[in-house]
């Protein structure tokens, strides 16, 4: 149950789940590769039915596809081939690669570890060529099973204490975590990584919703324990984490959405266990419930209190510039690259090693403007515009090679489309050992660190705000890397050692958290 008076568990799972040189060299764990999870959720049971494999290419370019998006009352209904694409280019099966261990199926967007825990479910009505019912994405087959015949819809819009977007859409999207699958590597961490991993592909999901011309947005505000039982899931290793719904259907509304086969009994559908054996880490499982949402009339109140300090004019007047500012500068409308938001998902891939070679301020500008237009979340003000796009991260970068600027330490305000230098040199050493001693920090052209406040967002959104901080800086990063692919440079999220980032950008960054990390620069092996 969510309180938002009382926000120790959030502050509990953040402190206990910082990365710190001291923590790294004093976990004695190591990947037990026999136990490795499988990639897959499988329902042995279940023939998935097969998604259409050619689908229509928008065209539409990916640095338009991130930055814009659909007005929310414009209808539109998906088709059975525009899900296909929606699902093909968030978490479909992109590239494999063999290695001694077995192969690794990557994905369309950027997950820790490629260990994938994202499960995605659809909650449709009747669309054209798909049968209202509930399914399950299966990327293997690249298929659907479905799991519950008829329109179940307003279980969500109940579940959702009646949120305009999910009443009015003919299909939601559910994204779910399973435990396990990232927590064999990342421990207790993992619950972090589900807001990571989840908005990364979110990233992918909204930007291609948009360009096939259909509504989106993400919703965090729901009744965990319905959303869970219409799904099946077992909550103790997988859970509901974001909805996503999509279009927007003006005839239909909380009070029309056709009513729901009232039965929600438990399915009973066998899955395939993802390892011999799992290891329990209940700190995670403790700030899920904990930031649990128990009846519609808290998830209504919940919703939409963007916390004071997530627009920029309240951050620049908390924090008045005192450093140089550079003033950003995107390449024109006609230097613009126009390489679609399909070419560009599919190039994406994590930059393995970055040449030292510089970018250009345009190249970053673009990148930063693009990346943080707004994101349409219930978890931001209701009052959304594209003037005032509050977000709860605030993004602070090292440059080390971009032409036209200094090497040094930036804030980004993005209400002024300035960067603000905190400090000059050469800190190229310490990006790496902030980036968790990884080379790819130090030889990155630019890393640009997330950092929230995380008191305001905690008092407003409660524990359930920790959940939307750590989605907005994945989704958000999952635009950074479009952002750079669109324009041929590489990127990678990284992990990072918390405090010491903090520390490193004070005083102004002073009691904010780390939650974040992308690095953009020019990678040694370009993919085409
Ligand atoms: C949130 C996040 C954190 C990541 N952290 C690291 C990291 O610390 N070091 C690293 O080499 N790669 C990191 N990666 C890259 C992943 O390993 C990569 O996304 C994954 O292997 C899938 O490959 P792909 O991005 O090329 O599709 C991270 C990716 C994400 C999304």
């Amino acid at each position: 149950m969510s309180n938002n008076s009382n926000t120790e568990a959030a502050w509990n799972y953040h402190e206990a789940t910082k990365h710190s040189y001291i923590s790294v060299r004093t976990n004695p764990h190591s990947l037990d590769f026999p136990n490795q999870p499988l990639p897959f959720k499988i329902y042995p049971a279940l023939e998935p039915s097969r998604l259409p494999g050619e689908v229509r290419q928008t065209g539409v370019a990916a640095l338009s596809a991130i930055a814009s998006r659909v007005p929310a009352h414009a209808n539109a209904t998906p088709d059975l081939e525009a899900v296909a694409q929606l699902l093909y280019l968030s978490a479909g099966i992109t590239r494999q690669r063999k290695y001694s261990g077995g192969e690794i199926y990557f994905r369309a967007a950027a997950c820790t570890g490629a260990l994938y825990e994202v499960e995605l479910y659809l909650v449709s009505a009747d669309l054209a060529d798909l049968q209202a019912g509930v399914y399950h994405f299966a990327p293997a087959e690249f298929g659907l099973q479905r799991l519950r015949a008829g329109d179940y819809r307003h279980v969500l819009v109940e579940a959702t204490g009646n949120e305009p977007a999910i009443a009015h859409a003919p299909l939601t999207i559910v994204c779910t975590c399973t435990y396990w699958r990232n927590a064999w590597k990342y421990q207790d961490r993992t619950y972090r990584h589900f807001g990571w991993d989840n908005g990364t592909l979110l990233a992918n999901l909204l930007a291609v919703a948009t360009a096939r011309g259909l509504p989106a947005k993400v919703v965090c505000g729901f009744v965990d324990a319905t959303v869970n039982r219409l799904l099946d899931v077992d909550s103790e290793r997988e859970v509901a984490f974001s909805l996503v719904p999509i279009g927007y259907d003006s005839g239909l509304s909380a009070q029309t959405a056709p009513r729901a086969p009232a039965d929600l009994s438990p399915l009973g559908f066998e899955t395939v266990p993802l390892s011999r054996h799992e290891i329990d880490y209940p700190l995670m499982r403790e700030m899920h419930a904990a930031s649990a949402l128990d009846s519609t009339e808290e998830v209504a109140a919940w919703r939409g209190h963007t916390p004071p300090g997530s627009t920029d004019t309240e951050l620049t007047n908390s924090t008045p510039s005192t450093g140089p500012a550079i003033e950003l500068r995107p390449l024109y409308d006609a230097e613009m690259p126009t390489d679609p938001i399909e070419q560009v998902i599919l190039r994406r891939g994590s930059s393995r090693q970055f040449a030292r070679t510089p970018i250009s301020l345009p190249q970053l500008s673009t990148i930063l403007d693009r990346a943080t237009r707004g994101v349409p979340a219930d978890f931001l003000s209701s009052s959304f515009d594209d003037s005032g796009r509050p977000q709860l991260n605030h993004l602070y970068l090292i440059v080390h090679a971009v032409d036209g600027l200094a090497s040094g330490a930036y804030v980004f305000h993005r209400d002024r489309g300035v960067l603000e230098c905190l400090k000059q040199g050469d800190f190229r050493k310490q990006a790496g050992y902030l980036g968790l001693e990884q080379q790819l920090p130090a030889d990155a052209a630019v890393d640009i660190f997330f950092l929230a406040d995380l008191p305001p967002i905690l008092d407003h959104l409660g524990n359930r705000g920790y959940r939307a901080v750590q989605l907005e800086a994945g989704l958000l990063g999952g635009k950074l890397y479009l952002a750079a692919y669109a324009q041929r440079l590489g990127a990678t999220g990284l992990t990072f050692y918390d405090d010491d980032v903090s520390r490193f950008f004070s005083p102004h960054a002073e009691g904010k958290s780390a939650i974040f990390l992308v690095a953009v620069g020019h990678s040694v092996k370009q993919r085409t």
